[in-house]
């Protein structure tokens, strides 16, 4: 089929590559034309593992394109994928004004019926407002526009790994016709016809991902609330690891054992400096602020917001515990993307600790090593290293703030005879308490003693 895809952020990349390696013909556009550009340079605007190599491969086979003519990308599918920013706005509500935009062009230009599939991150209700939209502004011609909600479920990071492997699709419809049009769409990825960037000799069998068709409303509401339930279990953890402070427990301990249990899971049960990136921590306000807009109070959600806001506050608090006086220290921050494997900056628990560190009078060395591009822009004052070891020279604290395998696999033997003083203060509960012990260092972590 042929696929457009308007937004080339990573869910719109991952999206047009992964489709087209599927068979598909993808045309890709984007407001910013020099992101269009560098993409039609062969370049590759983020990070993120084997996307350079599947769009390498797409072009190759001739079925991806990129163009910053609206019109012209709109035209080209049968299929238009919206994948643009729902950023958040002052009241935490998204802000759908993009959203919009996309529709008055698709009404403005499209020459006939479409399938419109929203991809991007909405509260619930949004597809039924793009439908009025479309008709509203297509004055009542002969086109039809078919709106499907087919939220993504892709991390940051492992986005085409999961775009290939998924556990479900979901597609949120109106009437069957279109339904059937998604899983002609997917069926090369539910049948795994494709070939795959990360098991070159064939993919390990797994369930065949379950393909979901429900209404419209049902399908954005499947996102929010995965989401937010994801973080719910984040905030909890980081709840019982203050609780294995005080109490002298092992939140790893605790939180493994709990995950044991197959109705709990082991998986988003990591405590530490809690959750960032631009996902979370606006999907959940998104959602709070949806229910409120209906009369249903989500106090549960508020108070995992809550906790999550209050990590960082509980890290600088260790740090002063541990540094006394902050002004005038040297000091490093291992990690600057919001999680490992991405070069995503935004709402980074790292970028805040940074800022705070700053304001205090310290004198911050920093190292990550896919982001310092996007951090420099934003973090004046603050001297980057590639090299962690370089960035941890002469320091009196070095605090890590992202899980990267470079860090949870630092030579601290090493490392600590170059620093100022052996104190370590571990965002992430990467390392043994014991182990750091034995090394010289004053360690401090999360939830544990
Ligand atoms: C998240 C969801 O996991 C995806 O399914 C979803 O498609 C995506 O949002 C989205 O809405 O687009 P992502 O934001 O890339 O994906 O990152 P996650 O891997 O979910 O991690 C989110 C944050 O939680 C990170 O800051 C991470 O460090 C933190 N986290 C995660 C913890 O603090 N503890 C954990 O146990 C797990």
């Amino acid at each position: 089929m042929r696929i457009s895809v308007i937004g080339c952020g990573y869910v719109g990349l991952v999206t047009g590559a992964c489709l087209a390696e599927a068979g598909h013909e993808v045309m890709c556009t984007d407001i910013d034309a020099a992101r269009i550009a560098q993409l039609q340079a062969g370049g590759v605007p983020i990070y993120e593992e084997h996307l350079e190599e599947v769009l390498v491969s797409a072009r190759k086979a001739g079925r991806i394109s990129y163009t910053s003519d609206a019109t012209e990308a709109i035209r080209f599918g049968d299929a238009i994928f919206i994948c643009v920013g729902t950023p958040p706005r002052e009241d935490g509500s998204a802000d759908l004004s993009a959203i919009d935009h996309v529709a008055q062009q698709i009404a403005a230009v499209a020459q006939n019926s479409k399938l419109i599939v929203e991809k991007s991150t909405v509260p619930a209700r949004t597809g039924q407002e793009l439908n009025r939209a479309l008709e509203a502004y297509s004055r009542g011609g002969s086109r039809r526009f078919a709106v499907v909600s087919n939220p993504e479920f892709l991390r940051e990071g492992t986005a085409v790994f999961d775009f290939f492997h998924p556990d479900r699709i979901v597609v949120g419809v109106d009437d069957e016709a279109a339904g059937t049009a998604m899983q002609s769409i997917y069926e090369p990825i539910l049948e795994h016809k494709f070939r795959c960037p990360m098991h070159q000799n064939g993919c390990p069998a797994e369930p065949k991902a379950e393909f979901l068709v429900t209404t419209i409303n049902s399908a954005e509401l499947i996102k929010h609330a995965s989401n937010s339930f994801l973080a719910l279990k984040i905030s909890y953890a980081n709840v019982i690891a203050d609780l294995c402070e005080k109490l002298d427990g092992n939140v790893e301990q605790v939180t493994h054992a709990m995950g044991l249990d197959p109705r709990i899971g082991t998986q988003f049960l990591k405590a530490g400096l809690g959750f960032g990136g631009f996902c979370f921590p606006k999907d959940i306000q998104a959602f709070i602020q949806l229910a409120g807009s209906v009369g249903v109070d989500f106090d549960i959600l508020k108070a995992a917001e809550r906790v999550n806001k209050e990590r960082i506050e509980r890290f600088l608090e260790k740090v002063k515990r541990a540094l006394w006086v902050v002004k005038g220290k040297k000091v490093a921050v291992l990690g600057l993307a919001f999680k490992a494997n991405t070069d995503d900056i935004r709402f980074s628990p790292a970028i805040e600790v940074i800022r705070r560190l700053v304001e205090e009078g310290a004198q911050v060395h920093t190292t990550d090593p896919e982001a310092m591009e996007k951090a420099k822009k934003i973090l004046p004052g603050v001297v980057f290293h590639a090299d962690p070891y370089e960035a941890v020279r002469e320091t009196h604290a070095a605090l890590v703030c992202t899980e990267w395998s470079l860090y949870r696999n630092l030579d601290w033997e090493r490392a600590g005879k170059l620093m100022a003083r052996r104190l370590v203060l571990d965002g992430r509960n990467l390392y043994s308490p014991k182990k750091m012990a034995d090394l010289g260092f004053e360690y401090f972590s999360f939830g544990r003693s």
